[in-house]
């Protein structure tokens, strides 16, 4: 059965995503994408990075059949493992010592707007917990700077998704980078990107 979910967003995002990754992904090991919604990013990630292992999850029931539904339509089955049940916010995330040996890098890809804050916060602290020094932590969305809007159009973004959920909205990068620092991550980089995004790049300190 065909099970895949369509996301535009993530099709028009998935390119200007890879020649980031392509700068900062190690050359090889897992990399654990936390919650990978249709899959699309982690199919055309696993593709393009042939000696990494791209293990995808989400919380999601209806996100996970679309991610296998997604391999098996791509022919990536045997190559790319199925995705894994995580909640962000448990602790611990259900994954073996044999994976966190060769974990690299975690990515997280809009996400942080669209959960609470304690979201954000479990992000962090697990990846702290389970990444060596010099490991990397990946996010790409919409932030704030310094408090403010930096469009008109993340404002409009901002006001949507409070008025769905008053947890949810689009972070401060400061404070964003504040709960980083406090699990030992320092910031590695800062891009723009299409659409009024960022993608920041983190990497443990210790
Ligand atoms: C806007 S979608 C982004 C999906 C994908 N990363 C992309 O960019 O296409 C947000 C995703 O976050 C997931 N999510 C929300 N809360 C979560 C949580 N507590 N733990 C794990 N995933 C969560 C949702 O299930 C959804 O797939």
């Amino acid at each position: 059965m065909d099970e895949r979910l369509f996301f535009a967003a993530t099709q028009r995002n998935k390119e200007p995503i890879a020649e980031v990754l392509s700068i900062f992904l190690p050359k090889e090991g897992n990399v654990l994408e936390i919650a990978s919604g249709s899959g699309e990013h982690g199919i055309a990630f696993q593709e393009i990075f042939q000696n990494i292992i791209w293990q995808t999850s989400d919380i999601d029931p209806l996100c996970r059949k679309s991610i296998s539904s997604w391999i098996n339509q791509s022919g990536l089955r045997g190559k790319m493992p199925e995705p894994l049940e995580i909640d962000v916010q448990e602790n611990p995330w259900p994954l073996t010592n044999e994976f966190c040996n060769t974990l690299r890098f975690i990515a997280c890809i809009n996400m942080i707007h669209i959960s609470p804050i304690s979201a954000t916060r479990s992000l962090f602290a697990n990846s702290g917990e389970i990444l060596k020094k010099g490991s990397r932590l990946f996010l790409y969305g919409p932030f704030k700077r310094e408090g403010s809007d930096t469009s008109i159009s993340n404002k409009k973004f901002d006001q949507l998704l409070k008025a769905q959920n008053e947890h949810w909205g689009i972070r401060d990068l400061e404070e964003v980078t504040e709960i980083a620092n406090e699990n030992s991550f320092k910031t590695l980089e800062i891009l723009e990107m299409p659409a009024n995004n960022l993608s920041v790049i983190f990497q443990k300190a210790f």
